[in-house]
């Protein structure tokens, strides 16, 4: 299956794909862990991208984009992806389009989980990470079993240098102003898988892998 997750800040893409990939046996492309990897590494393009992500912008558009087309010729993406944090911007979304037509790529579908603005921010200020694996826990919705350490990989986890109030505020803004806006885009094609987010993660997953099967 070839597939986009889409939602705002803290709505549980990240969460959600890391299940649905074994589950479906598909590859994880999610940009923001791209950048992530990028500054771990200390290339000149992660060092530019982290001036960005640390106010809560997007990275600029041209960027993303070569970065994706590369990403999704690559051979594991031909067994199926599930896309996630991409396309954020309208013309993210018209390249995307290109880029599928000219590999012969239809999209299977859109999911998008919904959830309310005010829950967002207590998600993502409790938000840890496993520095290992890059598992998504939460210290109070989603505790790791022994405290500061993440349950498959046994890595340390950490808090994102964008999970504070300020960073996450301007994400919520950028959301809603630039990426919302392809909630429209997707649903005009007939693609839109629409999912609320605001229940316990095993009902999540439980409503995507049902709305793939419609
Ligand atoms: P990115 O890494 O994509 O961040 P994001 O979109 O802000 O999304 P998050 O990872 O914060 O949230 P999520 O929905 O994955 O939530 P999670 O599952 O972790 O992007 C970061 C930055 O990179 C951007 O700001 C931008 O600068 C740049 N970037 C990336 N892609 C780009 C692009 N295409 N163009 C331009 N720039 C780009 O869950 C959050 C928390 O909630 C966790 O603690 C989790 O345990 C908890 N939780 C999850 N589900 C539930 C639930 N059902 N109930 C209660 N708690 C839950
Ligand atoms: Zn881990």
């Amino acid at each position: 299956m070839k597939l986009l997750i889409m939602g705002p800040p803290g709505a549980g893409k990240g969460t959600q794909a890391e299940v649905l990939v074994k589950e479906l046996a598909i590859t994880h492309i999610s940009t923001g862990d791209m950048f992530r990897a990028a500054i771990k590494e200390g290339t000149e393009m992660g060092k530019k991208a982290k001036e960005y992500m640390d106010k809560g912008e997007l990275v600029p558009d041209a960027v993303v984009v070569g970065m994706v087309k590369d990403r999704l010729s690559q051979p594991d993406c031909a067994k199926g992806f599930l896309l996630d944090g991409f396309p954020r911007t309208l013309a993210q979304a018209e390249a995307l389009d290109e880029t599928l037509d000219s590999m012969g790529i239809v999209l299977d579908g859109v999911i998008n989980i919904a959830v309310p603005r005010d829950k967002l921010m207590a998600r993502l200020t409790g938000r840890r990470v496993c520095r290992g694996c890059g598992a998504s826990y939460h210290v109070l919705f989603n505790p790791p079993q022994v405290e500061g350490k993440c349950n498959s990989c046994g890595g340390e986890l950490y808090q994102r240098s964008d999970d504070n109030e300020e960073a996450v505020a301007n994400r919520l803004d950028v959301y809603e102003a630039q990426t919302q806006p392809l909630i429209d885009y997707y649903a005009a094609k007939g693609l839109l898988k629409n999912i609320n987010g605001d229940q316990d993660i095993k009902q999540v997953l439980a409503d995507i892998l049902a709305s793939l099967k419609k």
